[in-house]
């Protein structure tokens, strides 16, 4: 059964969940989102990218004198973030951009985050060059993600429940060790967190 996801789904089914993803996720997300900015840990001045910001649940957890720039396919999505934005004193900017087709030059950001985005973007390998791409050599970068388990049995029902997953707009069972080789990252902090332990924590140094 296909598991891939398409851009235009996506789209879809983040303008679908705009009006309720607070309600839903903000919540059980939030230990991964505060723990996410702490290892990302961007300083006064710095310029940070994040990749699929949603409705900016992120934004609060910023140090006060960061430079944001928050891009995302659903301009429903956005819209909430736009909302978000205009609540808080912060330098940002939010547009409606593809992740896997950054419209930024090389090294034009200090660090860059995704919050469970990578499972949820049609072309992982894709995002994860563009985040090294717009990211300074010695920068972060900063995974939040739920990653396909190294347990076995778990593993297998990631995979079983896949299909649907994908209908839902993320997938399950995408594994994080093949994913960061492929694009020659190599984890330098790792952790887990939020319920579980189920979601993973990744910080690289882009190495270029
Ligand atoms: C599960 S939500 C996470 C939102 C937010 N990062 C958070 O922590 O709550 C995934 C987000 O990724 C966005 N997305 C998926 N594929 C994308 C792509 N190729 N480029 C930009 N955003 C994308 C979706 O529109 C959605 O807002």
């Amino acid at each position: 059964m296909d598991t891939s996801l398409e851009e235009r789904q996506v789209r879809r089914v983040y303008d679908l969940y705009s009006p309720v993803y607070d309600l839903i996720f903000k919540k059980i997300f939030e230990p991964g989102r505060s723990a996410a900015l702490r290892l990302l840990a961007p300083r006064p001045g710095e310029r940070v990218l994040e990749v699929g910001i949603g409705t900016g649940l992120n934004l609060p957890y910023y140090p006060a004198g960061v430079r944001l720039v928050g891009i995302d396919l659903s301009e429903a999505m956005l819209r909430k973030a736009r909302a978000r934005l205009a609540t808080l004193r912060m330098d940002a900017t939010l547009k409606v951009m593809d992740a896997s087709a950054v419209e930024f030059g090389d090294d034009e950001f200090d660090h860059a985050l995704a919050t469970y985005v990578i499972s949820a973007v049609p072309d992982p390998v894709g995002v994860l060059r563009e985040m090294r791409r717009v990211t300074r050599p010695g920068g972060s970068l900063v995974l939040l993600n739920h990653f396909r388990s190294e347990n076995r049995l778990v593993g297998k029902l990631e995979d079983a429940v896949a299909p649907v997953c994908t209908h839902l707009g993320w997938k399950s069972n995408l594994p994080l060790d093949p994913l960061l080789y492929e694009v020659g990252l190599t984890p330098e902090v790792t952790g887990k967190v939020n319920l579980l332990g189920g979601w993973r924590l990744v910080k690289c140094v882009n190495r270029k």
